[in-house]
């Protein structure tokens, strides 16, 4: 691996699984196969995080706007996630992943809901931290955060002058995990799609033309390469 001796991998990485749909076509298959070939595209990056001593992943699985898609597409992709997630239970112990979700779970299914909150629980003793971002959009997080406040402040637990970044921080789905230094978004596209809206204010951006099915350990190589030869400065000099 040819990464720098000299800058340290990020502790928190965030990608933009985007492209399952255009590499199915290339292929003439249908949309759904390309999310089945984006899902083990992910077995394989949380293993390899787990590798490189990557601390946080966080995942862009299904967007709050990824309704819009057809009945059919949107099944297939629920039901892909079932399959995983019955998976990952199965295999708990050899991938040794801590699993998150963030997103309005309320509005999956009953079984698929379970199975989330399953895997949190039965996971929660591992070390590498994947957050899973499911029916997730950085603007409904914000405004979710910003309603459950109005409540406290409403119940007189605090004003509305203590609200801090550090405060309206913990009301957010990543409360407790600092902020990803690289966000990686493959595919081509050159936007966030409302994801990690808050939580991006510095993180470096690398996008690449590789479709994310294809997208493999040393694309992620490739990334962090990438990011450890940009100069932080935070609004310093
Ligand atoms: C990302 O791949 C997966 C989801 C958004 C659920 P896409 O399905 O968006 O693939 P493209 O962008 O159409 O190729
Ligand atoms: C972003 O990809 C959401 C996920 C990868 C889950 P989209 O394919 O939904 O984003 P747009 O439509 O290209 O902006
Ligand atoms: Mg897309």
């Amino acid at each position: 691996m040819a990464l720098s001796e000299n800058n340290p991998i990020p502790q928190h990485i965030a990608i933009i699984m985007d492209g399952n749909g255009r590499w199915a076509k290339k292929r003439g298959l249908p949309r759904t196969a390309g999310h089945a070939a984006g899902a083990e595209a992910f077995r394989k990056i949380a293993n390899y995080c787990r590798t490189l001593g990557v601390k946080y992943l966080t995942v862009y699985a299904f967007s709050t706007e990824n309704w819009k898609r057809s009945e059919e597409e949107v099944g297939g992709i629920m039901r892909l996630l079932g399959k995983y997630l019955q998976e990952a239970l199965r295999d708990m112990e050899k991938n040794r992943v801590c699993f998150r979700f963030f997103g309005d779970l309320s509005r999956l299914s009953p079984q698929l809901q379970k199975l989330c909150s399953e895997a949190v629980d039965q996971s929660a003793d591992y070390d590498v931290q994947v957050n899973f971002c499911l029916n997730y959009g950085g603007r409904d997080e914000i405004v979710r955060a910003a309603r459950a406040f109005a409540q406290d402040v409403a119940e007189g637990k605090y004003s509305s002058s203590d609200l801090t970044e550090e405060l309206l921080s913990t009301y957010l789905y990543s409360k407790d995990v600092p902020d990803p230094e690289l966000i990686i978004r493959p595919s081509g596209e050159l936007r966030t799609s409302n994801f990690l809206l808050w939580q991006s204010a510095y993180s470096e951006f690398v996008f690449m033309n590789v479709l994310w099915p294809d997208f493999g350990p040393k694309d992620l190589d490739e990334a962090i390469a990438e990011y450890q030869r940009r100069n932080r400065r935070f609004g310093g000099t």
